[in-house]
């Protein structure tokens, strides 16, 4: 989630969009090579100039190994040293870090996964992952590839490892053998791990560490691989509905589930991944350089869900392989179609384009893939039910589109929800902050209507406070309204406070509660107010937070004064009675009626 859940929904109010994370590009030199003392192992943090004040901070991610006594005392990574000169464009940042731990090659320190991250205000926090290996590993990575990404409900998927040694113990995330768990079936000398459900985030995603060779952690020889899951089926983005269908990525970028936005890998950017870079850059727009000649030897990692992979032109877990002829791109990973020689960095043809592709590198179809049109196929349809639109204007057939999309008027093809609305037709009201609302799951990322509540959709939310008006002494009777009660989450509770940031209920008698429908009504009493006092309609949360506010004022009425006092009309043993002249709105003073 990029949610970030503010707890003061009326800071939040002034927060603007989502928050995004800080796309990192970690760039790791000797990756397959932990054990390399001279040169050490290093990773490089590059952050473009937009983000060049975030903090900078690294870490060691997982304890892959342990010592002698079988306890995790790895060293942490040194801080990371903020590199300047020619290398580095002015403006961005790009930090250093060093792992000269030294070490054997069955003990080498820097064996493990390492991270790069990066905190800003107005961003979410953001890090990035490497992994480093030993050269003379029992096992690795069979694709040779340190992380997979996998989507939501994938089936069949397998980590498939290589190696001379047969494998005595599958750990998740250091977890215990998950060897002779059910849900998995191993076969290949137990090098190959096949999961039997379908993909789940929360129970799949880790990384995976295979032990051979009697099984010591103290050596720093067992294979590892991430498997990275997209929170949403393939193509989809926007959890927890996935709605959303995701930007079309060329080049081998991968599309964030969060944002539906492409991820590009390195040598190539854009919003589709469409435009190369040149000389051997990278970065979100190709403004750093490899230090390396042609990016030979260094390994890539990006935000998840992308993961790591060498730069454009290279393959293998040192990232040292020149890609086959009919390959191209960060690991080799992209296929050619040129009728002649291809360039294994670009894609890009010496000749013209096989029949049925088109564009600099022969990557776009002549057909789009169903749900995508225009020149690159880079237009996204919306239509309901995934259905192909029109390849030119993109109008869906019958004008249906998916939820979150609707045609306007003086257009054909599906837009985006307009206003607070989004799902289905557009016809679920979304209760966030201005612009905040995401059209395809409602969520606001806390972001809030003020007095609307709940971390992700603002499901709850304050109606109105209203206080009868009272004569001066009396007790004022307050009603809170809340809307979306249907929906309150457990934990979440209804106060009238005197205060407005505690809650303070001397005085107050709570009368009744009720819901019609989604709107829930709490009634209280409140003693000892005097004109223009305040109090206050809370709702608590489980950790007795106060996550919305509605205030209301106490009125009182300013007493009635006649100009001519009242007379005596009548008076026996047992009646009074008494006269006055009508209200004179004129001469008379305070608020009437007069009633008795
Ligand atoms: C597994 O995923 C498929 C789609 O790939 C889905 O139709 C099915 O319901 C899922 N099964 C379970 C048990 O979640
Ligand atoms: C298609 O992609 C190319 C890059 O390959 C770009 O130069 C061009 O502007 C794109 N055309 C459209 C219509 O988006
Ligand atoms: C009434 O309110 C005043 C001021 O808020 C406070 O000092 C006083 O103790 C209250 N009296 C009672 C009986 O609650
Ligand atoms: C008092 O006056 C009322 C109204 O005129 C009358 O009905 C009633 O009988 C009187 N009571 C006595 C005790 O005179």
């Amino acid at each position: 989630m990029i949610c970030i859940k503010l707890l003061q929904i009326l800071i939040s109010i002034f927060v603007a969009n989502a928050l995004e994370r800080i796309p990192i590009t970690m760039v790791t030199t000797h990756p397959f090579q932990a054990e390399s003392r001279n040169p050490s192992p290093q990773y490089y943090c590059y952050l473009s100039s937009l983000d060049r004040d975030a903090v900078v901070s690294s870490r060691r991610v997982l304890e892959t190994r342990t010592n002698r006594n079988g306890v995790n005392n790895n060293p942490a990574p040194p801080m990371p040293v903020t590199q300047q000169g020619a290398m580095y464009p002015p403006g961005s940042a790009v930090y250093k870090v060093t792992l000269n731990f030294g070490g054997s090659t069955t003990d080498a320190l820097a064996y493990g996964t390492f991270s790069c991250d990066a905190t800003r205000s107005g961003r979410a926090d953001s890090t990035v992952s490497n992994i480093l290996m030993n050269s003379d590993s029992y096992t690795y990575p069979e694709d040779g590839l340190v992380t997979q990404t996998v989507n939501m409900d994938d089936r069949g998927v397998q980590i498939r490892m290589a190696g001379m040694q047969d494998v005595d113990r599958w750990q998740r995330n250091n977890l215990i053998n998950i060897l002779a768990n059910p849900n998995y079936d191993f076969t290949g000398m137990n090098l190959i791990l096949n999961f039997k459900l379908n993909i789940s985030k929360s129970k799949d995603e880790g990384l995976y560490q295979t032990l051979s060779g009697g099984l010591q952690r103290r050596d720093s020889r067992h294979g590892l691989k991430r498997l990275i899951v997209r929170s949403c089926p393939s193509n989809h983005w926007a959890p927890p509905t996935c709605y959303g269908v995701c930007d079309n990525c060329y080049n081998g970028g991968v599309c964030d589930d969060e944002t539906g936005r492409c991820i590009c890998p390195p040598g190539f950017m854009g919003a589709n991944c469409l435009t190369a870079c040149s000389d051997h850059q990278f970065g979100l727009s190709c403004e750093f350089r490899c230090t390396s000649e042609d990016c030979e030897g260094l390994q890539f990692c990006l935000l998840d869900p992308y993961g790591c992979s060498c730069g454009a032109g290279w393959k293998g877990l040192d990232c040292l392989t020149a890609c086959d002829p009919s390959k191209f791109g960060a690991s080799c990973l992209q296929e050619c179609n040129c009728d002649g020689a291809c360039d294994r960095f670009t894609g890009s043809c010496s000749g013209s384009c096989e029949s049925g592709w088109g564009g600099f590198n022969c990557q776009i179809p002549d057909v789009c893939p169903v749900g995508y049109y225009g020149p690159n196929c880079t237009s996204i349809c919306n239509c309901r039910n995934g259905v192909q639109c029109d390849h030119l204007t993109g109008e869906c057939p019958n004008q249906h589109c998916g939820p979150g999309y609707i045609v306007l008027p003086a257009s054909v093809t599906c837009q985006e929800c307009q206003g607070d609305y989004f799902g289905q037709l557009c016809q679920e009201e979304c209760h966030c902050a201005e612009e905040a609302c995401n059209k395809l799951n409602g969520q606001c990322c806390g972001q809030c209507k003020p007095q609307w509540v709940d971390a992700s959709q603002c499901l709850v939310g304050f109606e109105e406070a209203t206080s009868s008006k009272i004569n001066p002494g009396a007790s004022t009777d307050v009603s809170c309204v809340l809307r979306g009660s249907g929906r309150l989450r457990a934990g979440l509770s209804l106060h009238l406070s005197r205060e407005e940031a505690h809650l303070v209920s001397n005085g107050i008698q709570e009368l009744t509660v009720f819901s019609v429908g989604d709107v829930y009504t709490g009634q209280f009493r409140t003693d000892n107010v005097t004109d223009r006092d305040k109090v206050f309609c809370l709702i608590v949360d489980h950790e007795d937070e106060i996550v919305a506010v509605l205030g209301t004022t106490v009125n009182e009425y300013v007493l009635p004064v006649l100009t001519s006092p009242p007379s005596l009309l009548h008076a026996n043993v047992s009646l009074i009675a008494i006269q006055w002249s009508a209200w004179d709105a004129v001469k008379d003073m305070g608020e009437p009626p007069i009633v008795a």
